[in-house]
């Protein structure tokens, strides 16, 4: 059997969505580790909308991804070859650093974390709910939004991963929920299946603020953003006195390499004496077993619903990334690279296809 790593890279920075010309396919030879480094196989990738972010040459909380290299990102895989002592043969971990959109990474061990793998969860799970993605409502609602019975909560990409989570950790405080989403059927979703209270399509409101404060009669508390933009300044039109915005993501305006105008409405949050509150998940990274320990009690009670949507196939990791642009994703986006229960490949396969060990 050769063995080979097929890896989608950046060619060129993209303007706009991603597409074939700026993130093409090669297959190289498998890489071997060296002292203190991994091997690991992975299994499924996490299609995250902060990647658009690492492909434009922009100051981020992670260097942009230079051209020529492989797209960085969360991975779930499994350890094939290992010269760390932290990491044997059989581990199951998750990682970023020097993770990416490739059937094997070879990282030195930062940013990688092992995944018990007796767990009566799916192991894609720990990629998706129980991942940085996932603790990212739970501390954003929890610790950022501080929901109080009987509020009112808004959030922005309600039916997507984050926004699906946050809607239902403040339900489970006791606010009422109000989710803004792309269509008339994740409408639907996340009202009859995810239990918010109401749901707004912001695509065929006429005018956003007017629609919101019909729906939030009694203002809005808090304000959990995943998009920015438009739907930001139609949300700060409503916020009550001393409300608080959760700004965790920026999507309206990633696919845009031109300044952005601030929000038109940002006097609110001076007239309102709003609190605006910007957070990234690792910030809580010493909790996150907190966090996942209280989110399983939840999806173990059926009171946390969770939607995966898993596309097949490193080669379609391009359209599957897009689906994030377009809103046609439902739930937390991955691409499955190869199914956990296939058989790994022998350290003798891995000898015979691949370099020389790499010296770090
Ligand atoms: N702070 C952190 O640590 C952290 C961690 C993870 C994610 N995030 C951020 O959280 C947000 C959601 O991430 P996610 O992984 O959960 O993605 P997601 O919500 O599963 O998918 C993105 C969704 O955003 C909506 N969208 C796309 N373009 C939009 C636009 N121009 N205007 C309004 N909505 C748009 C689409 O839903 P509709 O069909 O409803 O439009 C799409 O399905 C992103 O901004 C991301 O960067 C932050």
């Amino acid at each position: 059997m050769t063995l080979l790593n097929r890896q989608l890279y950046l060619e060129s920075r993209p303007e706009g969505v991603p597409n074939e010309k700026n993130v093409r396919m090669r297959s190289v030879s498998l890489s071997r580790p060296g002292p203190g480094q991994v091997l690991l196989q992975n299994l499924y990738l996490s299609m995250d909308p902060a990647i658009r972010g690492w492909m434009s040459d922009k100051p981020s909380y992670m260097p942009p991804i230079a051209l020529g290299e492989v797209v960085r990102s969360s991975t779930l895989g499994r350890v094939v070859e290992s010269r760390h002592p932290d990491f044997q043969i059989g581990d199951i971990v998750v990682g970023l650093a020097a993770n990416g959109w490739e059937d094997f990474s070879l990282t030195a061990g930062e940013q990688l974390d092992h995944i018990q793998p007796y767990s009566r969860f799916p192991l894609s799970h720990y990629l998706s709910v129980f991942s940085a993605v996932g603790l990212t409502p739970y501390f954003g609602v929890l610790d950022i939004g501080k929901p109080k019975q009987g509020e009112t909560m808004l959030v922005s990409a309600a039916a997507g991963a984050v926004g699906s989570l946050a809607g239902q950790i403040a339900k489970i405080k006791g606010c009422r929920t109000v989710g803004l989403v792309g269509s008339d059927e994740k409408c639907r979703w996340i009202v009859e299946e995810l239990g918010y209270d109401y749901a707004i399509n912001y695509k065929t409101s006429e005018n956003l603020a007017k629609t919101i404060a019909e729906v939030c009669p009694n203002g809005i508390d808090c304000y959990f953003d995943n998009v920015g933009g438009e739907v930001l300044d139609a949300a700060l039109l409503n916020m009550n006195n001393f409300g608080r915005v959760v700004f965790c993501g920026a999507i309206a305006q990633y696919n845009t390499e031109q300044p952005v105008p601030g929000p038109f409405n940002y006097w609110q949050i001076l007239a309102r004496s709003l609190t605006v509150r910007g957070f990234i998940s690792p910030e809580f990274k010493d909790r996150f077993g907190e966090g996942i320990e209280e989110m399983s009690t939840w999806i173990a009670d059926g009171r946390l619903i969770f939607a995966e949507d898993i596309v097949e196939g490193l080669e379609n990791t391009l359209d599957a990334f897009s689906r994030l642009f377009t809103g046609a994703n439902r739930g937390k986006l991955m691409v499955k690279v190869r199914d956990p229960s296939e058989p790994a490949p022998t350290i003798e396969e891995i000898r015979a296809a691949a370099r020389e060990p790499t010296h770090v």
